[in-house]
């Protein structure tokens, strides 16, 4: 059984869409198996993103990161990274398929209210960024 780190971004938890979110999420038989709701600071932001630090929009995710409260979670469930990626939809909301979080949600590019792990390697260490051993109960 797979796992991935999901986050709800700021502009999703400012209009009061986790639950929302969260239902997409259970509807295509993804188990959290752990969540809390933070506030990073743009350090923080940009450590986590740290593989985009050269992108034109890196200042720029990393304001928006800190901008309010995100959700992180862990998914869990067969294929969960490439099943997460489907609910999730396209980058820019533009190209994603009705129904997912971001055709639904996303305002922008940048502001597309969920991120999740693209690789089982990027996975595992996106959950140790935000949760110990302890915070996971399957
Ligand atoms: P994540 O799940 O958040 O990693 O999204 P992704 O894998 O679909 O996209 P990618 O890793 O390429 O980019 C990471 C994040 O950077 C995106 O989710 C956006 O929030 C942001 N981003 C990507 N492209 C742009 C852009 O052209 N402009 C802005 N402002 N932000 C962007
Ligand atoms: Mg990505």
């Amino acid at each position: 059984i797979e796992r991935t780190l999901s986050i709800i971004k700021p502009d999703a938890t400012r209009r009061n869409l986790t639950g929302a979110i969260n239902k997409k999420f259970e509807d295509a038989g993804l188990r959290i198996v752990a969540q809390k709701r933070i506030l990073l600071s743009e350090a923080q932001a940009g450590e986590f993103y740290a593989v985009h630090k050269e992108r034109p929009f890196f200042g720029e995710l990393v304001s928006f990161m800190a901008s309010g409260p995100v959700v992180v979670q862990v998914l869990e469930g067969e294929g969960a990274i490439s099943k997460n990626r489907e609910v999730m939809g396209a980058t820019n909301p533009s190209d994603a398929a009705p129904g997912t979080i971001r055709a639904e949600f996303a305002e922008s590019v940048g502001e597309n209210s969920v991120h999740g792990s693209d690789a089982p390697e990027t996975a595992a260490e996106e959950i140790a960024f935000y949760f110990s051993g302890l915070e996971l109960v399957g």
